[in-house]
């Protein structure tokens, strides 16, 4: 076994024949040419992953631990992952944006949750103004019977003199 071949997965998929077949598993290569034919699950699903990332088919049918033995045995490589640097990066972002349509007059924009947001805050300082409200109400109400009973007391006094 030799892990130190690193394999991109468009060179993987080169190895895509009965004859000449590679696997990508866990990020893992391995070349299963000589094994397909003993393979007891059959060449057939072997076959169907050949030159791919079978990682998701080997692990759903839940192989052994006798199977991952024999997978230790195959292994010919490793898996190289294409890495962007930030700059590559940057551009791709730039490329993606640039694809993207510019916006139309008329078109609606985020304003709209962003004046959801603000509606309901602004219910918010609604009920706080109907709190403030209904103080007043009780204060000019509380004031109004206060004087009225003041009223009503001197009436009485002064009906009380008179007689
Ligand atoms: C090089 C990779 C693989 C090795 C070494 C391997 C090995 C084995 C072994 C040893 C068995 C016998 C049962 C066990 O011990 O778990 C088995 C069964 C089986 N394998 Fe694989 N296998 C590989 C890849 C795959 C892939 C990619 C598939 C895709 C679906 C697959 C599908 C199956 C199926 C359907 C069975 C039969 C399970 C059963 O009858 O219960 N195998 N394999």
């Amino acid at each position: 076994m030799s892990s130190t071949l690193e394999l991109t997965y468009q060179d993987v998929a080169e190895h895509n024949t009965k004859k000449d077949m590679y696997l990508v598993i866990h990020d893992k290569i391995y070349d299963c040419a000589q094994f397909v034919d003993e393979h007891p699950g059959g060449e057939e699903v072997l076959l169907d992953c050949a030159g791919q990332d079978a990682t998701e088919a080997f692990e759903d049918v839940g192989h052994s631990d006798e199977a991952r033995e024999t997978l230790d045995k195959l292994q010919v490589g490793v898996l190289k992952r294409q890495v962007r640097s930030t700059l590559e990066w940057k551009k791709h972002e730039k490329q993606i944006v640039d694809k993207m349509p510019s916006p139309q007059p008329g078109d609606p924009t985020p304003k709209a949750s962003a004046h959801a947001a603000s509606g309901s805050s602004s219910s918010n300082s609604d009920s706080t103004g109907l709190g403030i409200g209904v103080y007043f109400i009780l204060l000019v109400g509380g004031a109004l019977g206060y004087f009225a009973f003041q009223y009503m007391a001197k009436q009485e006094q002064a009906k009380t003199g008179a007689t």
